[in-house]
């Protein structure tokens, strides 16, 4: 069993703290303002606790950042030497502040680098793997999609941290699709664009990416 730090009070931190608590982790999650998750820890019990972006890292195992992309950096650099040797799945995506035109959203990076690969430079002993960030928080944690077993996009520079990344997405009821160092974050972090086009458009939300091969 391992302490898993989710840093994020939204709707994504949510889902991913009652699964990882679902599936028998203990949960610490992160955020700058304690009190307004306290209703969450009352609800949820022992296993479960609440703390600043820097206490919450320090004391996971992993490490979930499930922050605003526009926040990002900033979490990150309140996470400080919490993130240094941990895996950090990143949930993140760099969605501009502006409204979807047509169905399709806008990021603040531009299509030679990443959101991912900022905050790898950022903290260097941390190691992200890009997770999570190609689906809807409802289908997060055990979809069901007609008995098949969804992918998700990965990817990252160091090995074991992808590894442990698998693990956890498997537990979760998702297939690992590998793709790279962190530079892929450039291709993964768009497939968010592409996966809220239905959403926008007609209102749908469940569906996920899989590889046929
Ligand atoms: N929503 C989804 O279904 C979904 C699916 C896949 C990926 N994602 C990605 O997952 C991430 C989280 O999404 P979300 O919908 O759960 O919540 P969100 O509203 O995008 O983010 C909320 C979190 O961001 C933090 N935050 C906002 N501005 C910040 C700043 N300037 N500095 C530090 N922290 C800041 C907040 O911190 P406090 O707790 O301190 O307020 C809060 O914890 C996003 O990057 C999103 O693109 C979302």
């Amino acid at each position: 069993m391992t302490t898993i730090a989710v840093l994020g009070s939204g709707s994504v931190g949510q889902t991913l703290a009652d699964g990882f608590l679902k599936h028998g982790h203990d949960v610490v999650r992160g955020t700058r303002d304690p009190a307004k998750l306290a209703g969450w820890k009352a609800a949820t019990g022992a296993r479960a606790q609440v703390a600043t972006f820097a206490d919450a890292a320090a004391r996971g195992d992993v490490v979930v950042l499930a922050v605003k992309g526009t926040g990002a950096e900033e979490a990150v650099r309140l996470a400080g030497a919490g993130l240094d040797g941990k895996t950090v799945l990143d949930t993140t995506n760099p969605i501009a502040e502006k409204p979807p035109v047509n169905g399709v959203l806008s990021f603040f990076t531009g299509p030679d680098e990443s959101l991912m690969e900022r905050l790898q430079k950022q903290a260097p002993a941390a190691r992200f793997v890009k997770c999570f960030s190609s689906v809807g928080n409802s289908l997060m944690v055990d979809p069901q999609l007609g008995g098949v077993k969804p992918s998700m996009f990965i990817c990252g520079d160091h090995s074991g941290a992808k590894e442990q990344a698998r693990a956890i997405l498997d537990e979760l009821g998702w297939e690992a699709e590998d793709c790279g160092g962190a530079a892929a974050a450039r291709a993964i972090e768009p497939l968010c664009i592409l996966w809220c086009i239905p959403g926008f458009l007609r209102n749908d939300w469940r569906h996920a990416f899989k590889v046929l091969r």
